[in-house]
């Protein structure tokens, strides 16, 4: 559709938290079918902007135009009314209801009792026209989290919004989810509607959208043309300087002496079904070990099952000789960065300071005498903030309240400052943008070269090839590769991933 309509247009756009400038004078629009790329590092404002328009900030200043008209949005509601959907960077479904039930949440009805039966048919309906299938009657917990993604986007279209906020959609999905979304962006836009797409990962960016728009500490530093863009200039645009994630030259460690050894591992997912199967692995102090593969392969299990929070069925797991039997809780033994930083890393309301702090609340000099001290609290925190360059006004705000990417680094400072003997990295760089994904690597490397032994566990194959001394391949809970680091290629990685064993042979 090539109408030259303007859909939406944000104008002027400010918005001060206290310590923070969030959005500082931001202009964006977006015409009918147009999808507008949102690009900057972690904490840059793209989430701020996008809750202002879906109502739940107020803008201290500046203007939304819908359609032409300018609206005031004080809610979601009025947002929903005004035509905005959007699905927030982390879920906010109901987990405990079905899927219909999740749907229709909110919408008004004269009806005392609900009949589910014609919002099921035009669920289903919608389904079909966006090849996003889900079933209407499963409880979203249940779900994996590629569905539980289509259930939010569903739940917007349901609503027949004319602008879908996408709020990083893909940082969760796998490579072919990734690409469903994106044909289901085009059939959307199709329509005449608009989305705006905020994600980190540029060949996205550069695939699914029509324009970019790159802001830099709330401010807007260029808007450009889709066709016109490559991912090095965005890059550079975004963090000011160029960056690229590039494998970089390593000291050979000797091969020392094992860490983690886990022998003929058997463990079931939370469905009972069985997630590792007869797992054989050894990580050395001083190795990065890259476990690839399609998500939900188990790699989810075998972290949960190295840190003692998942029983095993089988089979022996020990770090430096000690058998794992609960779940570990000291942090100078094993450091775990897990995959939702929102449900187990961090407690949201509790301070970046607390949470910084959550594993060594009984120590001094953080504890004396059973009370808290909060001077030595506070400078610990001051500290980690610098060293792991996490953009917060100080230690005393909620974690909450810091970007999806700052929170995601308040994990890794807490986990890794100890200096455990095994780091367990749990898509560590998951919705982290390109520099901070830099600069997780460099951390990682350095605990490597401080003799860690790390299991590094990720669906980003140009990353797991950058980072690993050696690379396992994981499909169905099985390694179905032991490769090189050095000498892997990724022809070879994508067949083992897909669960094409590798021939006899040696690469
Ligand atoms: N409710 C809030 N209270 C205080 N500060 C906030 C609040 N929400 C956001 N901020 C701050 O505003 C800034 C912008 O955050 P925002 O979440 O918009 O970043 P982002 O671009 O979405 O980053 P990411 O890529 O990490 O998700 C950050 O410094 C953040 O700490
Ligand atoms: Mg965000």
């Amino acid at each position: 559709m090539s109408e030259n309509t303007i859909l939406l247009k944000m104008q002027n756009i400010t918005k001060r938290f206290p310590g923070v400038l969030a959005n500082d004078h931001v202009d964006i629009e977006c015409q009918k079918g147009q999808v507008l790329g949102l690009l900057g590092e972690n904490g840059a404002g793209k989430t701020t902007l996008m809750n202002i328009l879906y109502g739940l900030f107020q803008p201290d200043q500046g203007q939304i135009f819908v359609d032409g008209k300018e609206v005031v949005i004080k809610s979601p509601s009025e947002a929903i009314n005004c035509g905005i959907g959007m699905v927030h960077q982390h879920f906010k479904l109901v987990d405990t209801l079905t899927v219909i039930e999740n749907v229709i949440l909110g919408i008004p009805t004269n009806k005392a009792v609900l009949d589910f039966g014609p919002a099921k048919e035009k669920l289903k309906k919608l389904c079909e026209e966006y090849e996003l299938y889900v079933d209407p009657d499963a409880v979203v917990w249940r779900l994996p989290v590629g569905q539980q993604q289509w259930v939010e986007i569903l739940k917007a279209l349901y609503r027949d919004c004319k602008v879908l906020v996408l709020d990083e959609p893909t940082a969760v999905l796998t490579p072919s989810e990734s690409d469903q979304l994106c044909r289901a962006i085009r059939r959307i836009t199709a329509q005449g509607r608009s989305v705006v797409f905020i994600s980190h990962k540029l060949r996205e960016v550069i695939e699914i959208t029509d324009k970019v728009t790159v802001i830099r500490d709330g401010k807007v530093i260029g808007t450009v043309d889709t066709k016109e863009a490559t991912q090095a200039k965005l890059a550079e645009m975004m963090v000011g300087r160029p960056v690229t994630i590039e494998r970089k030259a390593r000291l050979k460690q000797p091969k020392q002496t094992p860490v983690l050894v886990m022998k003929g591992v058997n463990a079931f997912d939370d469905r009972g079904v069985q997630a590792l199967k007869d797992f054989t692995l050894t990580v050395h102090a001083g190795e990065i070990v890259g476990v690839a593969g399609v998500d939900g392969n188990g790699q989810r299990e075998l972290a949960e099952c190295i840190t003692g929070l998942r029983k095993t069925s089988s089979g022996s797991i020990t770090i430096k000789d000690t058998p794992v039997t609960g779940v570990i809780s000291d942090p100078s033994f094993v450091g775990f960065i897990p995959e939702d930083r929102q449900k187990t890393g961090l407690v949201l309301d509790f301070t970046v300071a607390e949470n910084l702090l959550i594993k060594d609340y009984t120590k001094e000099p953080y504890v004396k005498k059973g009370i808290l001290q909060y001077p030595a609290i506070k400078k610990h925190a001051t500290e980690l903030i610098k060293k792991y360059n996490v953009k917060a006004p100080s230690g005393d705000v909620k974690v909450k309240t810091l970007s999806g990417g700052n929170q995601q680094k308040v994990v890794i400072a807490r986990e890794l400052d100890a200096q455990p003997v095994l780091d367990v990295a749990s898509h560590p760089t998951r919705g982290l943008d390109l520099g901070a994904v830099a600069s997780v690597h460099d951390i990682l490397l350095r605990e490597r070269e401080r003799g860690a032994a790390v299991l590094f566990i990720s669906a980003e194959l140009q990353e797991v090839m950058a980072l690993s001394d050696r690379i396992i391949v994981l499909y169905s809970g099985q390694i179905m590769g032991d490769l090189d680091g050095e000498t892997a290629s990724q022809s070879t990685i994508g067949q083992l991933m897909l669960g094409q064993r590798m021939e006899a042979k040696h690469e």
